[in-house]
């Protein structure tokens, strides 16, 4: 089948797709072991701790349902420039009509700043939102063990980092949990849930339930790098990454993907976010990282040459001041013909259904990785993490849908193809393998 009768949908499959999402959506807040009638903590008064681009959103998201927030910074400058954000992000929201200044002045009213720890001893639910570093982390823990009353939650937005780790510092592990939103934390509608070995059945109720309140859809993980939704990403990225080093350009991806029905294409969104989000860690890592297979360090040198996106005028790609639309770099892609060369990669030209299949496979096979170890309750509620919180096309239904759609053994097929091309990261997933033998889908799962 061509690339167009594939990713193409008819409108009785897009209303399909649109079905499964409402269903996947509703279905993720039933956690079973849990009973839906089991009391839950009340939350009344809660802390975030770290007043940064996170911390803001997220006090803006319970301020919006009338929840009071106390928002603590380690610095009086920290603190002002987070306030100050909620304050313009408020603001934005009057100016647009969205909201009425009665009501901007409520909610401002509700989020109190303060720079001593000691102020979350009233807190029932405390969301820890500093910097992505285990020690600074712990350390926070401690001391909220030491602060927080007796039953209140102690949640934590790592990205990533292992919460079992975090809970472990604490005496009471069963009351800590993660509490993964998105940025802009008061926009973005997924809330991850991550489940550490020892968190409460009713600290996990409470999360979900307060998301649903918030507005968002709060789709339960078990601790895992990334977590769902950055687990499937990272597959991602790194074959748009490896389909450049191999001979494709970033706009030839680009528009393979917007065909398929994102909205931006990933080299578009790299050069949006800045191509140095995560480069110290990943750059300490690859002193560590295994030598037997292939890693994509293209982006890292980018930054080594101030490429870093938008905010530096050249990237992916190269923009004219003022002008955020991505234009073709000649520069960049001479330099790109280089390092593959370097690399001993002889370029070939990639087709639109060998990009699609490359950037959408992989994802649907970690997430069939995912559903055997546990990590995600169903296919549907990977399909919910990235219907709410990755932008994935709403008519495709999600990447474990598509699957579905495609049919698992047409899926697995190219997934041995790739194995069988470039190794280790194309490991077919035990499940997939045991579906398509079983004539079964993820759907009967
Ligand atoms: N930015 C994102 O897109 C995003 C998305 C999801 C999760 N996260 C996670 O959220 C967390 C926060 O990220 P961010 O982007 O908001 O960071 P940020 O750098 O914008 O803000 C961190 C804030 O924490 C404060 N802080 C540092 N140490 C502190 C301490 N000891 N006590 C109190 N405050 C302290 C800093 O002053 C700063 O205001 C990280 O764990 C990050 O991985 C970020």
């Amino acid at each position: 089948m061509s690339t167009n009768d594939l990713f193409t949908v008819t409108e009785a499959e897009r209303e399909r797709a649109a079905q499964h999402a409402r269903s996947a959506a509703a279905e993720a807040g039933r956690i079973p072991g849990i009973d839906a009638q089991a009391p839950l903590r009340p939350i009344h008064r809660v802390a975030v701790i770290g007043a940064g681009t996170m911390g803001g959103g997220i006090a803006m998201s319970l301020a919006n349902i009338g929840i009071p927030v106390t928002l603590i910074d380690a610095t009086q400058q920290g603190l002002e420039r987070g306030l100050q954000r909620v304050r313009d992000n408020y603001e934005g929201s009057v100016s647009r009509g969205k909201l009425d200044a009665a009501e901007r002045d409520r909610r401002m009213a509700l989020i109190t700043g303060s720079l001593q720890m000691a102020d979350v001893r009233d807190a029932d639910l405390i969301v820890e939102a500093v910097f992505e570093d285990m020690g600074l982390k712990q350390d926070i823990f401690r001391q909220l063990d030491r602060l927080a009353k007796p039953g209140a939650i102690l949640a934590t937005n790592t990205s990533g980092l292992d919460v079992d780790q975090i809970a472990a510092v604490t005496t009471r592990p069963q009351d800590v949990v993660g509490a993964h939103f998105f940025s802009p934390a008061h926009v973005m509608k997924l809330l991850e849930v991550v489940r550490a070995e020892a968190t409460a059945t009713d600290v996990i109720a409470t999360l979900m339930d307060l998301g649903r309140r918030m507005g968002k859809v709060a789709v339960l993980s078990r601790i895992y790098p990334g977590f769902i939704g950055n687990a499937l990403f990272r597959n991602y990225t790194r074959e748009a990454h490896f389909l450049v080093e191999d001979g494709a350009l970033p706009h030839e991806v680009d528009a393979a993907l917007k065909k398929f029905g994102y909205a931006m294409g990933i080299f578009a969104v790299h050069d949006m976010a800045g191509n140095d989000v995560g480069y110290q860690t990943r750059k300490a890592q690859m002193a560590t990282r295994p030598a037997d297979r292939r890693w994509n360090d293209l982006i890292l040198k980018l930054c080594d040459q101030g490429r870093l996106g938008q905010k530096s005028g050249k990237g992916w790609y190269r923009y004219e001041k003022g002008d955020r639309t991505p234009r073709r770099d000649p520069e960049l892609e001479a330099f790109i013909a280089e390092e593959s060369a370097r690399m001993g990669i002889q370029r070939r030209p990639m087709s639109e259904d060998e990009i699609i299949k490359r950037c959408l496979y992989g994802m649907i096979n970690e997430g069939a990785k995912l559903l055997e170890q546990g990590i995600a309750l169903r296919p549907g509620d990977i399909d919910t993490v990235y219907l709410t919180g990755y932008g994935f096309p709403a008519h495709h239904g999600g990447p474990m849908f598509l699957a579905d759609r495609i049919g698992l053994a047409n899926v697995l097929a190219d997934i041995r193809r790739f194995h069988a091309q470039d190794g280790y990261w194309w490991e077919p997933a035990p499940l997939l393998e045991k579906l398509v033998a079983e004539g079964r889908r993820f759907g009967d799962l």
